[in-house]
């Protein structure tokens, strides 16, 4: 199984990864009780205190077809692994795992380059465990301990990391149609009106499907348009 390096405190762990990628094993985790300056999509700050999960995951890749499905793996594994305590969490594409629309968790992944060529990916997750308060999250959030769930850290992330692993070999010689319906069961935005931020722009649609490459078909008023990358602003 993978090896799990706890730290107290960390800049990121994501950036320790990718900062040893070289040195480190295929499938190192690393786990910090806080970060200092932990980071989100899109370049957001991700405040990192005492109490949440962090920890990101090192993959080094043979093969580079499937990069944007990995993320897509850990959010259903998280999923899965919060099921386990009677909570029925869903998935708001591409990657954040939500409870009564409200935020559990976040999931950031990094390519890593080496000569110029990918060698890898650092997938990294933040869930609110344990917090009592999320006022500065900026969205609606909510903690596994607000919702009366009490587990250890190391006992969650433990569950994280073996569903992951489970599919992982799959995942890699055959992308998201792995995991497509069990996202799709997970995703309660099907057929319903949604707004899709990428960058600047919004686009506005019914969602119509997940694609078997696990992007998002959304039906506009100029037509059909799969979408790659983006934030649902629901
Ligand atoms: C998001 O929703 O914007 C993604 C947040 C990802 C946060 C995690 S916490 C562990 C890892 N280390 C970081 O600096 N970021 C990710």
């Amino acid at each position: 199984m993978s090896n799990i390096l706890y730290f107290e405190t960390l800049d990121s762990t994501q950036t320790y990864l990718k900062d040893h990628f070289r040195e480190l094993d295929d499938k190192t985790v690393v786990t910090a009780t806080s970060q200092t300056a932990g980071r989100g999509r899109f370049d957001r700050k991700w405040i990192s205190e005492p109490g949440g999960l962090y920890f990101s995951i090192l993959l080094k890749l043979q093969k580079t077809d499937f990069l944007a499905n990995f993320t897509q793996l850990l959010a259903l594994c998280i999923c899965q692994a919060a099921e386990k305590y009677a909570i029925q969490p869903n998935l708001k594409w591409p990657n954040d795992v939500q409870v009564s629309g409200k935020k559990l968790c976040g999931i950031l992944s990094e390519v890593v380059t080496q000569n110029g060529q990918i060698a890898g990916l650092v997938i990294g997750a933040g869930v609110n465990v344990e917090q009592a308060d999320l006022s500065h999250v900026g969205q609606p959030a909510v903690s596994l301990r607000e919702l009366g769930v009490n587990v250890a850290k190391e006992d969650f992330l433990q569950d994280i990391l073996d569903l992951f692993f489970q599919s992982y070999p799959a995942v890699t010689q055959e992308g998201f149609s792995v995991i497509r319906s069990a996202y799709q069961e997970r995703f309660p935005f099907l057929g319903k009106q949604i707004v899709v931020k990428n960058g600047t722009s919004a686009l506005t649609g019914i969602a119509h499907d997940l694609s078997p490459s696990g992007t998002l078909l959304l039906q506009t008023k100029n037509g059909p348009q799969e979408i790659l990358i983006g934030d649902l602003l629901v």
